[in-house]
């Protein structure tokens, strides 16, 4: 078993527990499919997460991504993976222009679950930046790419944190609305930080027209009128 963290989280609960966050190998297949079906269960919007089904997890666990757990008292509490899609259809970087050749260097942020009573412990983060590292050491971490529904603040925070910039805004899975999240961890995107806008995240139309217009998303702030999506002009192409 590798264990890439081990500490304290807390839980709503009990309070403090020790914990050991791992990578997982194919065993934990039922244990992800328990987790997801908890946390589906207990989302308030269901078009903020779409589930994987089984043979995509069992894919991601096999080899074609990679996959971190948390471990309390025994129990898988918190999941998040990454998919390597090659040179499949839905590789996102078919969509945004990347040559044939480079498909094989992007890597999806394909899902983060996390069992509600361990929340707040910015575990999505943490295991985002671990993975991080492992798929650098695999030669997978060159072209980033996310999808993020716009009212799932937690998900786009972390993701954001971490560098990923929102290119662009449009309708994937079920026609739910997604912010596409992209970064080339190579030769990361510049853009002029000088003149920022901020937008509401529920302002769609405002959001598509700035993208449109060559602006990308760089930043969330929370003030005293919400949620807001800072918005600067794109200085490079890819
Ligand atoms: C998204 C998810 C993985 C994040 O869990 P987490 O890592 O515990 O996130 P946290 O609760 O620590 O929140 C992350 C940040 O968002 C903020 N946040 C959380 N809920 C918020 C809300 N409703 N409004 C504004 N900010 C919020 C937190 O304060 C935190 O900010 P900080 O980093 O400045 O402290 C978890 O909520 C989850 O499993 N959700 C259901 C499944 C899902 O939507 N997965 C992602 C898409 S597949």
């Amino acid at each position: 078993m590798r264990i890439v963290e081990t500490g304290d989280l807390i839980e709503a609960v009990t309070g403090v527990c020790p914990f050991q966050m791992i990578l997982l190998d194919p065993g934990y297949l039922p244990a992800i499919e328990a987790l997801q079906a908890l946390v589906l269960s207990n989302l308030e919007k269901k078009e903020l997460c779409v589930r994987l089904t089984g043979a995509e997890i069992k894919n991601i666990l096999a080899g074609q991504g990679l996959a971190l757990g948390v471990i309390v008292k025994r129990r898988l509490v918190a999941f998040c993976a990454l998919c390597f899609p090659g040179r499949s259809e839905d590789n996102l970087g078919r969509e945004y222009g990347l040559p044939e050749a480079e498909l094989s260097k992007v890597t999806h942020l394909e899902i983060t679950l996390i069992a509600p009573d361990y929340r707040g412990n910015d575990l999505q983060r943490r295991m985002f930046k671990h993975l991080g590292q492992l798929a650098q050491s695999l030669g997978r971490w060159r072209y980033l790419y996310s999808t993020i529904a716009p009212a799932n603040y937690p998900s786009l925070k972390a993701v954001m944190k971490q560098g990923l910039l929102i290119v662009d805004l449009k309708q994937k899975y079920n026609h739910y609305w997604r912010y596409i999240l992209f970064q080339n961890m190579d030769r990361p995107l510049q853009l002029d930080r000088g003149q920022v806008i901020p937008v509401p995240p529920n302002d769609l139309a405002a959001q598509q027209k700035l993208l449109q217009a060559g602006y990308i998303g760089f930043a969330s702030r929370q003030g005293p009128e919400g949620v807001q999506i800072l918005y600067g002009r794109r200085l490079t192409i890819t």
